[in-house]
């Protein structure tokens, strides 16, 4: 009974306690499960994810066949859910003005030692929380990280012939609030000028890669 009221209490005092570094650190106080996603993801980023410190091949073999061809000096990018910041440093190396949008401060802080010597704007906070200006950004990047209810925003942020950028895993088995449905993301994107898109099932999953513009 001891040990569970100890329990109890330790809980409840992280919790606290997470509150108040919340407060000072997030523009917004979190939401208890929100909360959670960002525990869950210091965590991981805290062990290490070594799988996304480098450029994804699908993004780096955009960039050279399309993205640099359409803005040779650079432009503004946003990278939602940025992580480690793997695209935003590399868009910073090649002259553009990246802005990482992370819930992780793990990952943010990771993210700004990497990028020592190129100048990458970063913001510790939930996505959903991001007040995207009407046509601000040249191209966005959403890696790995899906909400339906986000696209539309994106959209609206991207200025006239913007470029969006996504690569996501799916389920290709039909289940409620499942993340990704098996070809859902077209759907999604239809108001944009599809330039790549390529669908991978493999089992009973799978990953979707897309290139599209506003028109
Ligand atoms: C699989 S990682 C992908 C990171 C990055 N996009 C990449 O491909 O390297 C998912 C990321 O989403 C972030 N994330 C999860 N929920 C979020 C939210 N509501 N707002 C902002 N970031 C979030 C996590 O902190 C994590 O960095």
């Amino acid at each position: 009974m001891e040990f569970i009221n100890h329990s109890i209490y330790k809980f409840l005092f992280q919790k606290m306690t997470n509150g108040i570094v919340c407060r000072l650190i997030f523009h917004k106080p979190l939401s208890l499960s929100l909360m959670n996603v960002k525990e869950l993801w210091d965590g991981k980023f805290a062990q290490g994810l070594s799988s996304l410190e480098t450029p994804d091949p699908f993004f780096i073999e955009m960039y050279e066949q399309y993205i640099s061809k359409s803005y040779p000096s650079g432009g503004t990018a946003l990278d939602l859910a940025a992580g480690l910041g793997r695209h935003s440093i590399f868009l910073a190396e090649h002259q553009w003005k990246p802005t990482a949008v992370d819930i992780s401060a793990v990952a943010i802080e990771k993210l700004k030692e990497t990028a020592s010597g190129v100048n990458v704007h970063t913001l510790i906070m939930d996505i959903a929380d991001y007040d995207l200006a009407p046509e601000s950004f040249d191209l966005i990047i959403l890696y790995y990280h899906f909400d339906r209810a986000f696209f539309p925003k994106i959209f609206n942020a991207l200025k006239p012939g913007g470029l969006f950028i996504t690569k996501q895993a799916f389920s290709n088995i039909p289940k409620e609030n499942a993340p990704l449905q098996k070809e859902e993301l077209l759907a999604l994107v239809s108001s944009l000028e599809m330039i790549s898109y390529e669908e991978r099932p493999i089992k009973d999953r799978g990953v979707v890669e897309y290139l599209g513009r506003k028109i």
